[in-house]
């Protein structure tokens, strides 16, 4: 493997590195933090080399950069590491804005490195089952879909980042982007998001242990419910967990952490009913989704994630939080 630097040695840094090292136990990986106790537990553990990020992006040995730094620092990182000529991966959310998303996309363009988006649940075996399912068209076409996320609030972030709304963006933008990316990849370009959120559609503020509904009415004319939480009680048994229900014109697939077997197909083939349920094979996903970035560069493959799906997917989370905001159904036309 081409040496890395990741950039942020927090929950993300830590989770990456390990993923490196299992894709590769000996190439060099350096570790970028202000906070030098975090960046020793990586350095430590994973045998990375604690740098400076001008340090990096100065080292022409270095080719690939990995950001997993807090979302607002995103954009001028990720353009400063593409202008120093690197490869980069970007954890997501892409960014808060638009305009920097965008900006992050000139810039890679103009590059010519490869940039890619880390929207993991496209490399989750259960969503991964879902896409194979929709295309074979063994459900038929999907026109509704219900998708939970959530757990408790993500207080391990540094200095309580999560908290600050304009710094993470709150629950829509850092959580339940996950499933709007993932939704957009499945059922193609939303119209119009109507959402609530405890934290941004009341008048009482700072609740800061955020949960949110949105439905999303799609081009295609299917409806999708997603709900995503940041307010379930801390310590509990499960810590985290998703759920969804597809449902197409012949058949429904369902997946919940609830349940010890999680995926459920309920369809009928040539006429006959067939119920099967699996417990999908479970490949570390980040692991996978990296691999998949070291392989478009190897092999000059498009990326799995773009910058421009990321930013859509942005838009769309952006366009949660403004009708939770203004009690209103928002276009997505709205947002820019
Ligand atoms: N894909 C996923 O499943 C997933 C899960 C959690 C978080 N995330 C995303 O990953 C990113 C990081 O989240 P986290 O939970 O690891 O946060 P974190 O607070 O645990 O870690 C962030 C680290 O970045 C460091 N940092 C801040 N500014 C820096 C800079 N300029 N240069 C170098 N280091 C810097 C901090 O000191 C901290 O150690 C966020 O964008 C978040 O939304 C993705």
């Amino acid at each position: 493997m081409r040496p890395i630097a990741i950039v942020g040695a927090g929950m993300m840094g830590n989770v990456h590195a390990r993923s490196y090292r299992t894709i590769d136990e000996t190439s060099p990986l350096s570790i970028v933090d202000p906070v030098g106790s975090r960046a020793k537990v990586i350095s430590d553990k994973y045998r990375a080399i604690a740098a400076s990020f001008d340090e990096i992006l100065a080292d022409d040995e270095i080719e690939i950069v990995d950001i997993c730094t807090p979302t607002f620092t995103h954009r001028d990182l990720v353009v400063r590491a593409l202008e120093a000529g690197k490869h980069v991966f970007c954890e997501k959310p892409v960014a808060l804005k638009i305009e920097d998303a965008v900006a992050m996309d000139k810039a890679a363009k103009k590059s010519g490195r490869v940039f890619m988006v880390g929207h993991v649940v496209r490399f989750f075996p259960q969503y991964i089952k879902v896409r194979e399912l929709a295309s074979s068209g063994d459900v038929g076409e999907i026109v509704m879909a219900r998708l939970y996320r959530g757990g408790s609030f993500p207080s391990h972030g540094i200095d309580n980042w999560f908290a600050d709304i304009t710094k993470s963006g709150g629950v829509f933008i850092d959580l339940s982007i996950h499933d709007f990316d993932f939704l957009r990849k499945l059922l193609g370009p939303v119209r119009t998001v109507e959402a609530r959120s405890v934290e941004l559609s009341s008048t009482v503020k700072k609740h800061s242990f955020d949960h949110g509904m949105a439905i999303l009415r799609f081009e295609s004319g299917a409806l999708a419910h997603i709900e995503g939480s940041w307010a379930e009680p801390a310590d509990m048994p499960v810590g985290f967990g998703t759920s969804y229900e597809f449902i197409g014109t012949k058949g429904m697939i369902t997946n919940s952490y609830e349940r010890e077997t999680t995926l459920r197909l309920q369809t009928s083939i040539d006429g006959k009913p067939l119920y099967s349920q699996e417990n999908p094979i479970l490949n570390d996903p980040y692991t996978e989704e990296l691999k998949s970035f070291i392989l478009s560069i190897e092999e000059g493959k498009e990326v799995p994630v773009s910058c421009e799906e990321a930013t859509e997917s942005l838009r769309v989370a952006l366009a949660a939080n403004l009708s939770a905001r203004l009690l209103r159904p928002v276009e997505l036309s709205e947002v820019s």
